[in-house]
């Protein structure tokens, strides 16, 4: 026995006999040899099993293992340029940890309901743990991003008395006795209060929607990160949103090329991610869509088919700033300049991957906040903390939120955002 050793480092152990500890993925043998498969969550790893190294009984029990059986396999490492990765494990020893039989889910076609239905396991899959890994580069790229440019981590709550974005679209929930409370929809409200005493702050943690949309970009309970900033004009938030972006590709570009190679990805229009992003004014992506033939109508909100269309026009992610204000929150900031604008920004990633990124700047006066939730047929009382802001040292203020999963549907190129959560949660589906 050696000691134990992940995939991932098997480089550093050539000569060496180590210890795999995994499952084993598929078999292939030729009379006199067995090809094993294996991986162990950090990667896959040929093992080469020969009869006469290893004796007639654990040739014959190899001979049986089932997809996904858990082993553990002892080995001499060698480089090997014809094998994936560059490297295999000549087998000396073999233990059967757990067995499998019957794996549900084989190397052949399988539908995407079938998969769902098993996405305990389906996550085992090559594609699936190289999405996870991006996922998680994403995450941590976020987090340092953040706290490198000072900000402060300050949680806001998942259990909320009222609605942030718009009321239709909330998940209540029985809150003992009397009570019912909602599933936050954005953490922005109680993001502005933790701004006004620490100056900037993140929030990260799930927000759920209650639309019973079944688009490909749509979970009901998804990860968003929202930076929020005392003193910060629509400005400073579009050149925030921007640095965040690029830190957060760049980083997967560095660290994750193994995954993105696994995925497909093609890193060209990756690498293109560079400052400055273009920007659009409303109205100039409102005239895009119109010269193009599309339905749009003037005014209204842009849906997902006006959002691909605009970021294909462009090889990096483009802020559209200046929506109607009618179509937005309650709490956007209106243009002095342009009232019926509000001071927000969407951004839209390349590719036709569309809004990973809303925010702006926020309304800081008293008078026209309160009409604002009169108008949006908002419970004035529920609100009345969030006036408190305004009341006590108001100043301009500004933050977004970006969706995870968007965000790495577009890094990694998916088609649907189902696969970039181990979890999902959709219309139509809650289990596993
Ligand atoms: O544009 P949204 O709704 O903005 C807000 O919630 C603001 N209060 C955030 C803020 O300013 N602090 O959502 C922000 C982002 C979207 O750009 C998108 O990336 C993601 O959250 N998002 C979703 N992701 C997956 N599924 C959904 N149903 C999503 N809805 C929004
Ligand atoms: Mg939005």
């Amino acid at each position: 026995m050696g000691p134990q050793v992940y995939i991932d480092s098997v480089g550093a152990h050539v000569g060496e006999t180590v210890t795999l500890k995994g499952w084993l993925v598929n078999r292939r043998s030729s009379g006199k040899i067995h090809f094993l498969l294996v991986r162990d969550g950090t990667g896959f790893l040929q093992v080469v099993m020969g009869r006469s190294d290893i004796g007639d009984e654990v040739f014959a029990t190899a001979d049986h293992l089932g997809q996904e059986t858990a082993i553990t396999v002892t080995g001499l490492v060698r480089a090997d340029a014809r094998a994936k990765g560059g490297f295999e494990l000549i087998a000396s020893g073999l233990t059967v940890v757990g067995a499998s039989h019957d794996y549900p889910i084989t190397p052949k076609e399988h539908g995407v309901d079938y998969l769902m239905d098993r996405r305990h396991l389906w996550i085992r899959a090559d594609r699936q743990t190289a999405i996870l890994k991006v996922r998680h580069e994403v995450i941590n790229g976020i987090r340092d991003f953040f706290n490198g440019e000072g900000f402060i981590l300050a949680d806001t709550p998942i259990f909320t008395p009222a609605a942030c974005e718009g009321t239709t679209t909330l998940f209540p929930v029985q809150y003992f006795d009397d009570t019912t409370a909602y599933l936050t929809q954005s953490g922005q409200l109680y993001n502005e209060a933790n701004a006004m005493a620490l100056g900037k702050v993140y929030a990260f943690g799930p927000t759920f929607r209650a639309e019973k949309s079944k688009t490909r970009r749509h979970l009901t309970e998804f990860w968003m990160v929202e930076p929020e900033m005392a003193y910060a004009t629509l400005d400073d938030v579009i050149a925030l949103a921007e640095r965040l972006v690029t830190a957060v590709v760049g980083r997967v570009l560095d660290r994750r090329q193994k995954e993105l190679a696994i995925l497909e990805r093609k890193t060209t229009t990756l690498e293109a991610v560079k400052a400055p992003f273009p920007r659009l004014h409303y109205d100039e992506a409102a005239r895009i869509l119109l010269d193009k033939g599309l339905p749009f109508e003037v005014g209204g909100d842009l849906g997902g088919t006006d959002e691909t269309v605009l970021s294909e026009q462009f090889d990096r992610p483009v802020c559209v700033t200046h929506y109607p204000a009618a179509v937005k929150a309650f709490y956007m900031k209106p243009d002095p300049e342009q009232p019926d604008r509000a001071l927000c920004v969407d951004v839209l990633a390349p590719e036709g991957y569309g809004e990973i990124i809303g925010g702006g700047q926020r309304l800081d006066d008293y008078d026209l906040l309160l009409q604002r939730i009169r108008e949006h047929d908002l419970p004035p009382e529920a609100f009345e903390w969030y006036l408190d802001l305004r009341r006590y040292g108001s100043v301009p203020h500004g933050g977004f939120g970006m969706g995870v999963e968007r965000c790495v549907s577009w890094v990694c190129g998916l088609e649907h955002v189902r696969e970039t959560i181990p979890y999902p949660r959709m219309l139509y589906r809650l289990y596993p």
